[in-house]
């Protein structure tokens, strides 16, 4: 008898953050869900600061199944896990919550996979044995390092404009690979890295963190996890360098949908025509 109504009722998911209303995931979650005949409804909800343990216990107790968390509420939904991924773990923050049959919730952090995914399936780029910078040491750093250093790179300095941070990040994640940390000033002007990472949060305002050109040289990568229909600053700064290897974080906002995907119904999702689609209505706008 229930097995025909839960057929007919689409599971019920949500992306949780503030602000919300520009989030591309339920575009994303219901292309994927279409290609992969899931009936599910994924909803954009904006929750207030300070609400979130309230807004995610009441979506469960409607019925939920599982929820993406994005600023300002990873380390929140993190908190409100019952059980934990090692990657979460390790980020201390998490991204997608599973409501488990058992009253549990899993909580686990797919930035990291997505980030790589999107360097090596799509990019296909090289992470083993390069040189990276990675600019800025917030939340999106620290959801990322450990995915990051798993692919063994062969250093990665962490620079930010708080030193502190930098040096926090560094000091929590040396054991998994070769990290530093430096202020802006501190960079060594020398050497060109292989792969510059730009995560912090200036592209927002079409700014840039504080660069020289001497990190780059024409074969460095620059990726910027920040994604807008034109290049973003980021991007822009390095092609006006010769930097023909520079892209933004679109692909990585996909992947990491793909991995929540993954969690919530057990099935993998293609994501190269979704990051199109995306390119392409971002472009009409
Ligand atoms: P997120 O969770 O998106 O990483 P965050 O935790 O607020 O957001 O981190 C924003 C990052 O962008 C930080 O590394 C921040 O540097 P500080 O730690 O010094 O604040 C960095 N950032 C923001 N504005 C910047 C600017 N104008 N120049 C350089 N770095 C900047």
């Amino acid at each position: 008898m229930s097995s025909l109504f839960d057929f007919e009722t689409p599971s019920k998911y949500a992306v949780m953050g503030n602000p919300i209303a520009h989030s591309k995931s339920p575009l994303i979650h219901a292309e994927f869900a279409k290609q992969t005949n899931q009936r599910m409804q994924y909803t954009a909800m904006q929750v207030d600061i300070g609400g979130f343990d309230q807004s995610v216990g009441n979506f469960q107790a409607n019925g939920g199944a599982g929820v993406n968390v994005t600023v300002p509420f990873k380390q929140d939904a993190y908190r409100y896990a019952t059980r934990v991924s090692e990657r979460a773990k390790l980020a201390a923050a998490a991204n997608t919550l599973v409501f488990e049959s058992n009253n549990e919730v899993y909580a686990d952090n797919t930035d990291g996979v997505g980030l790589v995914r999107d360097l090596k399936n799509n990019l296909h780029l090289n992470i083993k044995q390069k040189k990276i910078l990675m600019l800025g040491a917030g939340g999106a750093v620290q959801g990322v390092l450990g995915p990051l250093l798993a692919e063994k790179p062969l250093s990665i300095v962490i620079v930010n404009r708080t030193i502190d941070k930098a040096y926090m990040l560094k000091q929590r994640f040396q054991h998994l690979g070769k990290l530093s940390s430096c202020g802006y000033e501190e960079i060594d002007k020398h050497e060109a890295y292989d792969i510059v990472i730009n995560a912090t949060s200036t592209g927002i305002d079409g700014q840039l963190p504080p660069l020289v050109d001497t990190i780059i040289n024409s074969d460095s990568v620059c990726y910027d996890m920040f994604y807008a229909a034109q290049d973003t600053a980021f991007v822009a700064w390095a092609k006006e360098r010769g930097v023909a290897h520079a892209y933004d974080g679109l692909g990585m906002l996909v992947e990491q949908a793909a991995e929540s995907f993954l969690l919530w119904r057990k099935q993998t999702p293609q994501t190269a025509p979704v990051i199109s689609l995306i390119r392409q209505k971002m472009a009409e706008k």
